[in-house]
C-alpha cells in the first residue's frame, strides 16, 4: 500500500514540476487530489485496511497529499509570475518609428520654386503685417479707390494690414534693385474669405520679372512652361482677360479642372475651368512708384494661389481639408 501511495506521489510531483501553464498544475491537482483523484482512491482504500495496517498507510498517504498541494501552490506562483512579466521575443520585427513629412502645402511651394528658380529667379520674402503704403497704394489702389473691395482685407489698424496679396514683394524689391529684377515669393496672405475654395489664410507665390524688352509673350511662355511643368506637359490652360490695378494688360490663368476634366463639378462651380493665378504686364505706375525708368524697362507679374495648385495636382475637393490637421487627410502626401 504505502508502495503505491509514493508510486503515485512520485507522478505527481513529476507533472507539477513539469506543468507550463498554470491551467496544467490545475489539471494535475484534480487529476491526483480531485473527488476522483489518484491519491483520494487511495486514501479511501486506506480506510479499508486492517486496524494495524491503517496508522501508517494513512500517516503516509497524508504525507504525500501535502507534499503534492505544496507543490502545485509553488508551482502556481512561479507560473502566475512568469506571466507578470514581458516576454520579449527577439525574433519579432522592431517596430518603426513614425516620421514626419512635409504638409502638401509645403511640398508644393518648394515645387513651385523649385520650377522658377530653374528658370533664373530668386526666392524672397515680404511680411505678413504690411503697411497699406506696400499692399495698396505702391500698387496703385489709392485710398477709397474701388478696387479695395475686390480683396476683404483685415486692419490691424488705419495704416496696417495683414496682406491681402504678395504682390507688395513687388515695391519692396524694386525700390531696393535695379533692373534687371527676376524674383518669386511665396508666403501667407489673409482675406476674410471662406468657403470650399476660399480660406481666411491662404498661400501666394508672387513672381516679378523686369527687364528691357520684356513682352506679354514672355509673360505666357514662362507660365505655360510653369504650369507643363507642374502638371504635365498636356495639360490645358486659358489666359482669360482680367483687371488688376497693378498690372496692364491683365489676365487670369485657368485650367482645367481635374475633379471633373472639363464636365463641371461644385469645385469649379460648373464651369469646367479653375482659375490659379492673376498675372499681367507691370503697370507704368508701379515701376514709376519706385523709380524705374519706364522708356527703358518694362515687366511682367503673376501671383498664383498655392492651394488651387495642390488641389489640382492631388484632386483635393474642399481646400479647408489642408488646415485641420487631420493625420488621416495627410499622410496620404
Ligand atoms: C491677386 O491676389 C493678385 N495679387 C495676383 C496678381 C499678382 C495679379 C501679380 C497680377 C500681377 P487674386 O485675388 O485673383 O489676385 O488671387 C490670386 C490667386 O490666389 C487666385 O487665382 C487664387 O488661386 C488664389 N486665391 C484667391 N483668394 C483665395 C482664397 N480666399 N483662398 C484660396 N486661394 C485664393
Ligand atoms: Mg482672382
Amino acid at each position: 500500500m504505502e508502495q503505491n501511495i509514493d508510486q503515485v506521489g512520485a507522478a505527481a510531483l513529476r507533472e507539477i514540476d513539469s506543468a507550463a501553464t498554470p491551467d496544467d498544475v490545475q489539471e494535475a491537482n484534480v487529476k491526483y487530489l480531485g473527488r476522483k483523484g489518484l491519491l483520494t482512491q487511495l486514501l479511501r482504500a486506506v480506510a479499508q485496511l486492517s486496524p494495524e495496517a491503517r496508522p501508517a498507510a494513512g500517516r503516509r498517504a497524508n504525507q504525500v497529499k501535502q507534499q503534492i498541494e505544496t507543490a502545485c501552490r509553488s508551482a502556481l506562483a512561479r507560473l502566475e509570475a512568469d506571466e507578470g512579466v514581458e516576454r520579449i521575443d527577439v525574433s519579432l520585427p522592431g517596430r518603426r518609428h513614425a516620421l514626419g513629412s512635409l504638409h502638401p502645402l509645403t511640398q508644393i511651394t518648394y515645387r513651385i520654386c523649385d520650377i522658377f528658380t530653374r528658370m533664373g529667379f530668386e526666392v524672397v520674402e515680404g511680411p505678413e503685417v504690411e503697411s497699406d503704403y506696400y499692399n495698396f497704394e505702391a500698387l496703385n489702389i489709392p485710398k477709397n479707390h474701388p478696387a479695395r473691395d475686390m480683396q476683404d482685407t483685415f486692419y490691424v489698424s488705419e495704416e496696417i494690414v495683414l496682406r491681402t496679396h504678395t504682390s507688395p514683394t513687388q515695391p519692396r524689391v524694386m525700390e531696393k534693385r535695379q533692373p534687371p529684377v527676376r524674383i518669386i515669393a511665396p508666403g501667407k496672405v489673409y482675406r476674410c474669405d471662406s468657403d470650399i475654395t476660399h480660406t481666411p489664410m491662404f498661400h501666394q507665390v508672387e513672381g516679378l520679372l523686369v527687364d528691357e524688352n520684356v513682352s506679354f509673350a514672355d509673360l505666357k511662355g514662362t507660365l505655360t512652361s510653369f504650369v507643363h511643368q507642374m502638371f504635365d506637359p498636356q495639360t490645358r490652360l486659358r489666359f482669360r482677360p482680367s483687371f488688376f490695378p497693378f498690372t496692364e494688360p491683365s489676365a487670369e490663368v485657368d485650367i482645367l479642372c481635374v475633379i471633373c476634366r472639363g464636365e463641371g463639378c461644385r469645385v469649379c462651380k460648373q464651369t469646367g475651368w479653375l482659375e490659379i493665378l492673376g498675372s499681367g504686364m507691370v503697370h507704368p505706375a508701379v515701376l514709376e512708384n519706385v523709380g524705374y525708368d519706364t522708356a527703358r524697362v518694362t515687366g511682367f507679374a503673376f501671383g498664383m494661389g498655392v492651394e488651387r495648385i495642390a488641389m489640382l495636382k492631388y484632386g483635393i475637393d474642399d481646400i479647408r481639408k489642408n488646415f485641420e490637421n487631420d493625420v488621416r487627410y495627410l499622410k496620404q502626401f
